[in-house]
């Protein structure tokens, strides 16, 4: 059994958790950094940088010391090291960097996309590879077969908006605040899913890619035409999101030689009426539907931690010269996607 301290730091959550590669979580914090951002309706860069490099030590600290464990007992510190906002991920990678060259210990530089990706395997020993995976987060929207650690092949990505980027965008268009998933699913929970007409872009299409942009612009007409209540507008903007994924998610894996499990991720995945639906699509081809607790949806050190203890267990490590990476594909050999810009 090996013991891993993971650092996360690469958009609005300060992050540390102590994992073992038995999947026990010994020790997690987090410090969400919303009500910084939510007068700007969004994460400002340098104001979650600064943050980071305020809260990273002393929270490594005590999650070191809710565990009762010292420097010296861990096997590896792992940090995510891209992509994200370059600023919050140099405070994660440095620190982790001082630790591993002070402790003597190696370094494992993750990418937090294969953090999202490999953290169903945390919360569910029996999930083998190779398996689908819709990742769906405010930066990032993808669907993935994770053949195993390192090897992920990417079916489809977004050309415009990533799906959380969406929720979030129709959140400050209805002046629900930041962040937005949450507040629009909770708003959707009161309306009617099929009192607005909103388009699904790219639904139809021989392509398995994702588009949002178009959806939002949709939702901002309706918003300024008075012609509906907030509510409905929100569970109609859910329920276009919900059929974008359902048809892209078929188109995407085909009729045949399918995964045995499909698993969602990312903090997107927290939303119950995209499970429910997801979970449907799985039933109906005979896989597995594996969605990870919501904790270790939303961006979190945890999964850092375990994609860590992946790694190491390949016998994995990193340099110390390693560099943060504010881009950093998982498929590094997937075709660029016409719009993809640094969502690819
Ligand atoms: O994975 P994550 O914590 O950070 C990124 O790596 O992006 O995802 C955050 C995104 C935000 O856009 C947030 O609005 C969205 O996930 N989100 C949700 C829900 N909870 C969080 N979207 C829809 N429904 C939710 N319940
Ligand atoms: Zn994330």
């Amino acid at each position: 059994m090996a013991l891993v301290l993971g650092i996360e730091s690469s958009c609005d959550e300060t992050a540390a958790a102590l994992v073992t590669t038995d999947r026990q979580i010994l020790a997690q914090r987090i410090a969400s950094q919303d009500e910084a951002h939510a007068p700007y309706g969004g994460v400002v860069p340098e104001i979650a940088a600064r943050a980071h490099a305020e809260r990273l030590a002393p929270m490594i600290e005590a999650v070191m010391a809710d565990a009762g464990k010292d420097f010296s007992d861990l096997d590896a510190i792992a940090a995510t090291a891209g992509p994200g906002l370059i600023g919050g991920v140099m405070v994660g990678l440095v620190s982790a960097k001082a630790l591993a060259m002070a402790a003597g210990k190696p370094l494992l530089a993750i990418n937090h996309l294969e953090g999202h990706a490999l953290s169903p395997r945390l919360a569910d020993p029996a999930l083998e590879f190779p398996y689908a995976l819709l990742l769906v987060s405010g930066g990032h929207c993808q669907i993935l077969m994770v053949e195993g650690v390192g090897q992920y092949r990417r079916l489809a990505t977004t050309i415009d908006d990533a799906l959380g980027e969406a929720f979030d965008k129709t959140a400050k268009i209805l002046g629900l605040g930041y962040p937005g998933g949450p507040a629009v699913e909770k708003l959707a929970l009161e309306g009617d899913p099929a009192a607005v007409p909103l388009p699904r872009p790219l639904v139809g299409s021989g392509e398995p890619h994702f588009s949002f942009a178009g959806l939002k612009s949709a939702v901002l007409r309706a918003k300024e035409s008075e012609q509906h209540a907030d509510a409905d507008i929100a569970a109609s903007f859910q329920q276009a999101a919900v059929d974008c994924l359902v048809d892209r998610l078929a188109i995407a894996l085909g009729k045949s030689d399918l995964p045995k499990a499909l698993v969602v991720a990312g903090g997107v995945a927290a939303n119950q009426r995209i499970r429910s639906e997801l979970e449907k699509f799985a039933a109906e081809r005979s896989m597995r539907f594996v969605a990870p607790p919501m904790a270790l949806c939303t961006d979190n050190a945890a999964m850092i931690g375990w994609a860590g203890c992946e790694r190491l267990h390949m016998g994995q490590d990193d340099p110390l010269d390693f560099r943060a990476r504010p881009r950093w594909p998982l498929d590094p050999k997937a075709e660029p996607v016409r719009g993809a810009g640094y969502k690819a």
